[in-house]
């Protein structure tokens, strides 16, 4: 064999280049190239994989479908109410799930107390690739769990990781990170490409054979500049990231998962005894004030996964400088923010392309929930025209271009929370879903004209 080549491969879309390249010309993300010792996808793993599976693969057997038995879905409780409802209800054995999230977010101190805390029939495995098991007893000190039955092992080479599997026939599996695991099976340079997908499989078909839970953890830069996460997402069986709002609260959201919803969120804080799951976290973002609400300013019950949570909206807008508008939102799409302006702009005559608009959620939560368009509008039209909502008012609401309020799930849901947390009313749409009452505290309306009414009454301009 001759000697290696070095190629570049894009850790989004795979597409090789002789030299780095800071943008990939195909898929056009920035920071995504990896050196990788020889052309993806030919790799010599992947060959002498095949030649080692072949046999296995012959002998399954083609299976009619209505002889396939289902049973019940079993679930291993993680010990950790916000963790299992983000998996869907716990650990499904014969899974891999890959966690992701920015170095230093907490992917390790979340992995040891479900190490320790979940309910597994075997033993639990811990890979620590890129600590020593001195610095791992230290993490499990700190959140209580140094006395739980967990094996720790810092072997990074595939092949001794393997055969220690089939000795020891753990339950649960964490690889922390794939990035530092390598075989020689797969080129010769650890944390290439290959290396990354070459080692995720061969981990997850084992747990998939024996019926164990693999957990594969993953680093990723604000960039996402660093392989491995992408590349890894469709051959898991879930997906959760790891981020932090801008206060304290942890979110764990699943961007994919075989075996549960997509939709829920975990929510924890890093205390200095590990995380701490926040099950009612209604009132986590809230910033409960005395007296007049400035303007610009509106509090909104979102419905994240199944609970809901009441947030501030808060949005400014100032002149233009040159004319031309622009629009600064991380936490809600910029798309649906100049939509908004633009539906107070043709239906109530508020202009707005000539201002630059400023939209935040207070403590942090990025919301993508439909029910956000009312409040938000009416946050822009509070900012716009300068008058403050009531201090004892929410909103909730989707809104159409024709400027009708639209309804939204779960609004009895939305408008008992807030009055749990002490609001007088929420403006929301009036039409309902089926089988849906709704409360007192209900101001139900039909149009962004009549909800500016209720929100603004005989304060209103123009
Ligand atoms: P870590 O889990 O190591 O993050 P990651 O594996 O994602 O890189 O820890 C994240 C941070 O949390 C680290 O700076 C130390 C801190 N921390 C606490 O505040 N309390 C604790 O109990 C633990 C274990 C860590
Ligand atoms: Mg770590």
């Amino acid at each position: 064999m001759g000697k290696t080549k070095i190629r570049y491969v894009c850790s989004v879309c795979e597409h090789q280049e002789p030299k780095w390249l800071g943008r990939c010309p195909v898929c056009n993300e920035w920071n995504t190239f990896v050196e990788s010792a020889e052309p993806a996808g030919s790799a010599k793993g992947a060959r002498s994989r095949a030649a080692r599976t072949g046999s296995k693969a012959v002998a399954r057997q083609v299976i009619p479908i209505n002889a396939v038995k289902t049973g019940e879905q079993v679930r291993w409780p993680t010990g950790m109410q916000e963790l299992d409802r983000v998996l869907g209800g716990g650990i499904v054995p014969g899974s891999t799930t890959l966690v992701g999230g920015e170095p230093g977010i907490g992917k390790s101190t979340l992995m040891i107390q479900a190490a320790g805390l979940a309910t597994v029939p075997a033993a639990r495995l811990y890979l620590a690739g890129e600590e020593a098991p001195a610095q791992l007893k230290t993490r499990a000190e700190r959140v209580g769990l140094a006395r739980a039955p967990i094996s720790i092992t810092t072997t990074t080479e595939l092949d001794p990781v393997l055969r220690l599997l089939d000795e020891q026939k753990p339950s649960l599996l964490i690889v922390d990170s794939i990035q530092t695991l390598h075989s020689a099976e797969a080129g010769d340079i650890p944390g290439t490409v290959n290396q990354i997908k070459y080692c995720a499989l061969e981990l997850s078909e084992w747990a998939r054979e024996t019926g164990s839970a693999l957990f594969l953890v993953a680093h990723i830069t604000k960039e996402g500049s660093i392989a491995g996460p992408k590349i890894l997402e469709h051959m898991v069986d879930a997906v959760l990231y790891f981020d932090q709002s801008e206060g304290d609260a942890r979110f764990l959201r699943a961007t994919k998962n075989r075996f549960g919803p997509t939709d829920e969120v975990g929510i924890f804080t890093m205390q200095s005894t590990g995380l701490m799951q926040v099950s009612d976290p209604s009132s986590l973002f809230l910033v409960r004030r005395k007296g007049n609400v400035p303007p610009g300013v509106v509090v909104a019950p979102v419905y994240e996964g199944s609970r809901i949570l009441l947030v501030e909206i808060q949005a400014l807008t100032v002149p233009a400088k040159g004319g031309i508008s622009r629009v600064f939102s991380d936490r809600i799409d910029t798309g649906r923010v100049s939509r908004l302006a633009a539906v107070l702009e043709k239906h109530l005559g508020l202009r707005f392309s000539d201002q630059d608009i400023y939209v935040n959620v207070a403590g942090g939560m990025k919301i993508g929930e439909v029910g956000i368009d009312l409040p938000l509008a009416l946050a822009l039209y509070s900012a716009r025209t300068g008058i403050p909502m009531g201090p004892e008012v929410t909103v909730t609401g989707e809104l159409s271009l024709a400027g009708e309020v639209r309804p939204v799930q779960a609004l009895r849901r939305r408008i008992r929370a807030a009055v749990e947390m002490s609001f007088k009313s929420c403006i929301g749409p009036a039409a309902v879903r089926e089988g849906e009452q709704c409360e007192e505290a209900w101001i139900p309306t039909e149009t962004v004209n009549a909800a500016v009414k209720a929100a603004f009454g005989e304060r209103r301009g123009g």
